[in-house]
């Protein structure tokens, strides 16, 4: 597959509804989250606390999302890198 484009923290920033598409990182992987709000086992409000930004603060506080499935999941929606 071709490279993944690149973006700047602040066009991720300009990302936090779902009419602008819901954008998130991990790491330097940029992630498009649009069509996971609705899956999110712990509910559309939380997982919307962490659009246009970084995920880490918030899988710090909730460590249900350090397993395996959690990143393979979350690789499926990537869109770019920082
Ligand atoms: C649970 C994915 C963002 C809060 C889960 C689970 C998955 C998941 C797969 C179930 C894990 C399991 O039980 O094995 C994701 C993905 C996210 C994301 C892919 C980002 C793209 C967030 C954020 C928060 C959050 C930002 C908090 C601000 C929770 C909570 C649960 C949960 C509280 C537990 C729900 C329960 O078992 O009652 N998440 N999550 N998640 N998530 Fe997330």
């Amino acid at each position: 597959r071709p490279p993944f484009p690149k973006y700047t923290r602040a066009e991720v920033a300009c990302h936090r509804s779902e009419a602008e598409r819901v954008w998130v990182t991990y790491g330097s992987d940029i992630f498009d989250i649009t069509d996971f709000l609705e899956l999110h086992p712990g509910g559309k409000g939380k997982i919307l606390l962490a659009a246009g930004g970084a995920l880490e603060p918030f899988w710090a506080l909730y460590a249900v999302h350090g397993q395996p499935h959690v990143l393979e999941i979350l690789h499926g929606y990537k869109v770019g890198e920082l």
